[in-house]
């Protein structure tokens, strides 16, 4: 603590994000007693070193007992203190960081800061009396929305809401000392946040929250309790709600959703952090080019242009050029109708893209992105064109979902420029990318591509060459296991139901519809017999070939009155089934919900242990962020991979161990990766 201009000033000073640890719990009481004894002190500034304000809690020891002070106190004192405090903020003020400044009488803030109560997305309600405090300063509904969302506000709405005081654009310290020295000295009781009123909701809207929440973020117990917890704001005493609250806390950090939730926040940061890149160093990248204006081509324009990036979007016929730049006004106008982005976000995010038909205009890229069919020579034959007017060093990107990116690097003459992005559709929304990394490309091309996905708000996943790469290699199984239950027995309604009830976001047949069952058709004729069941997809393969290919035709697994809508069972589709079991001798049965789940989910972490033996994913971790960020798995169970190991993997052997036993080896070998794990409990 430092006393300047009469004013003492708190300096946390924890890097990198400045998490409440017990350190800084104990620092920050012990600053605020000394400061309301210091006779040089009129008021107290309590601010932080580094990048950010306290960026929450810290994560790191949820997992241990809890020590003193506990942060609910430490607000407590703030709160009591008879010197006015004032929370000075500059990056983030996220979860303990925001709950310690409304514990402070006034906060101030840096243009741009952001300010939320993230818990519900670690499995937790805010746990220092956010959920009682935000409430009676911001009012009720908007105080749900934050908490239920955990999404922060920017400093313009802070503002607007009274959860700031003031916005600076100046030098943080200054400013706010000289706000500090302007308060009144003696703190007014509404200044005390917790001594205010809340608003008087009805009952009738807490249960329509609870409603509506229930479908939105389904399975999730942390969004239920902090709708519980705002509700005791507005109808108990402050003292009371703060205790109800930090217990619900307390139970939901033991629960294991939390635990699920938590060990994805820290995968997604383990994947970003790419091992032997130590050495690298990233290229800049200020132009980039993308190739072929189609679904994905305009999506990932849409996601470079979006974080700022000018990009050239390149089609050869002018037709496709026109209604590739069609599609990305309407999807604009959209965001704009949903109050997304505003008129003027989206003018200047479309006045970024240009286009040409020339590859003649790419000579200056730093980095090409092409999206072309998902065909090996017409890819090379883009990259044919990009290395005779592409500079030295600029990178050239593909994007696929399966193909062969060492091949793809070998026809051109600077392989260690070459890499594969698999974006997911749609590119510009979905987050997930995997990096592919063939056995050529340059470390500072993959630590660019990780810096750059991080920049677009992506989450980078580096995976090996092999057949689909991490998840699509994983899902076919997923998908394999689904196909030969239809043939057992089930119908595409009932396993599709079964894996939603158990969380996924749609059953798979339910995505085939969407995405085009074509697509999958065209891919596996590239495949050998030795490469996948045919069985399993014989259904898949009779549709596409009936017409069938999903709702763009009106009618795949299910039948789509006017085109689109949730589908329809269909009889003819059940006949079929039980025709293609017929053929292949299988001998239909009644299957549990259970059952489906089960086999589909040893489909994919069997494949996931293969993956890893082979070193096609890094971690286990790596796996769970692929699926949770691509494929629709539930967050709240952390992924296939941790899924199965808090099932027990010993457990889960064993049961590939039976299948192995009753279906063949074919597809149920185990391997030795999952037997040593199964015998240590653990994948890493
Ligand atoms: N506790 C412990 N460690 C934390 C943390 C927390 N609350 N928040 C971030 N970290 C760590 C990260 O694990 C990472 O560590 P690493 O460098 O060893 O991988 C480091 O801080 C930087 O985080 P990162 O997310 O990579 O930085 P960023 O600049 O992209 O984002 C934040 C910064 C603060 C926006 C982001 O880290 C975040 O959202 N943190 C969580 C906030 C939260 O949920 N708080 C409530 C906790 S109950």
């Amino acid at each position: 603590m430092q006393i300047s201009d009469g004013v003492a000033v708190i300096t946390v000073d924890h890097p990198p994000v400045n998490a409440i640890s017990q350190a800084v719990r104990q620092g920050i009481m012990d600053a605020v007693s000394a400061a309301n004894a210091d006779e040089r002190a009129r008021r107290i500034l309590i601010c932080c070193a580094g990048r950010t304000f306290m960026a929450g809690a810290d994560v790191s020891e949820f997992g241990r007992p809890s020590l003193e002070p506990d942060l609910p106190d430490v607000v407590a004192v703030i709160e009591a203190s008879d010197k006015p405090v004032v929370a000075a903020i500059h990056g983030q003020a996220l979860g303990g960081g925001l709950e310690i400044a409304l514990g402070c009488h006034y906060r101030i803030a840096v243009n741009g800061s952001r300010l939320g109560l993230p818990e519900v997305k670690l499995g937790l309600v805010p746990g220092a009396g956010g959920t009682q405090r935000l409430p009676r300063l911001v009012g009720a509904e908007k105080a749900l929305d934050m908490i239920t969302s955990g999404a922060p506000v920017d400093t313009d709405d802070a503002l607007k809401l009274g959860l700031i005081d003031q916005v600076t654009d100046g030098d943080l310290l200054d400013t706010a000392i000289n706000y500090a020295n302007c308060i009144p000295s003696v703190v007014p009781e509404d200044r005390r946040v917790s001594r205010r009123l809340t608003d008087n909701l009805p009952p009738a809207l807490f249960d329509s929250w609870r409603k509506s929440k229930a479908k939105g973020q389904r399975g999730v117990q942390s969004v239920q309790a902090c709708i519980d917890a705002v509700e005791a704001a507005c109808t108990m005493p402050f003292e009371a709600g703060r205790r109800l609250e930090r217990e619900m806390f307390l139970a939901l950090r033991q629960s294991k959703q939390a635990r699920a939730l938590q060990h994805i926040f820290f995968a997604e940061r383990q994947a970003s952090r790419v091992i032997g890149l130590e050495e690298a160093e990233a290229r800049p990248v200020k132009s980039v080019a993308v190739i072929g204006a189609g679904t994905m081509g305009t999506g990932i324009a849409m996601a470079f242009a979006h974080s700022g990036f000018e990009v050239t979007l390149l089609e050869l016929s002018a037709e496709a050029l026109a209604s590739g730049i069609d599609r990305i006004r309407s999807l604009n106008a959209k965001s704009v109708q949903r109050g997304r982005m505003s008129e003027y976000q989206s003018e200047a995010m479309q006045g970024r893209i240009c286009t040409t038909n020339d590859y003649n205009a790419l000579g200056n890229m730093d980095m090409v992105v092409e999206a072309v069919f998902e065909d090996i020579e017409v890819k090379a034959k883009v990259f044919q064109q990009l290395q005779a007017v592409c500079k030295q060093d600029t990178i050239i990107a593909s994007n696929t979902s399966y193909l062969d990116m060492n091949r793809l690097a070998e026809t051109v003459a600077r392989p260690e420029n070459v890499i594969g992005m698999h974006f997911f559709s749609p590119a510009n929304v979905m987050k997930l990318v995997e990096v592919v990394k063939t056995d050529y490309v340059s470390p500072d091309v993959i630590l660019t591509v990780m810096k750059l996905l991080k920049t677009l708000g992506k989450t980078g996943v580096v995976s090996g060459v092999c057949h689909g790469f991490i998840g699509n290699r994983m899902y076919q199984c997923y998908q394999r296991e689904a196909g030969l239950l239809l043939l057992e027995g089930a119908s595409p309604a009932q396993v599709d139901q079964a894996l939603y009830q158990f969380g996924m976001a749609m059953g798979p047949f339910a995505v085939a519809d969407m995405s085009g069952i074509d697509i999958g058709y065209l891919m596996r004729r590239t495949l050998t017999a030795a490469q996948y069941d045919e069985r399993a997809f014989r259904v898949h393969d009779r549709l596409v070939e009936s017409g069938r290919k999903g709702q763009k035709t009106g009618a795949g697994f299910y039948r789509y009155e006017d085109g689109a809508g949730a589908g329809q069972d269909d009889t003819q589709v059940l006949e079929l089934i039980e025709q293609v079991a017929q053929e292949l001798g299988i001998e239909r049965r009644s299957i549990s919900n259970d059952e489906i789940v089960e086999r589909c989910m040893l489909g994919l972490v069997n494949e996931g242990a293969h993956i890893l033996e082979e070193g096609i994913a890094t971690s286990a971790a790596d796996i769970d962020v692929v699926f949770v960020n691509g494929y629709g798995f539930p967050r709240h169970l952390g992924g296939p991979m941790y899924y199965a190991e808090s099932k027990g993997l010993d457990l889960v052997a064993e049961k590939i161990h039976c299948l192995a036993g009753s279906q063949g080896s074919r597809w149920w070998t185990l391997a030795q990766a999952f037997e040593q794990a199964a015998k240590r409990g653990a994948w890493a």
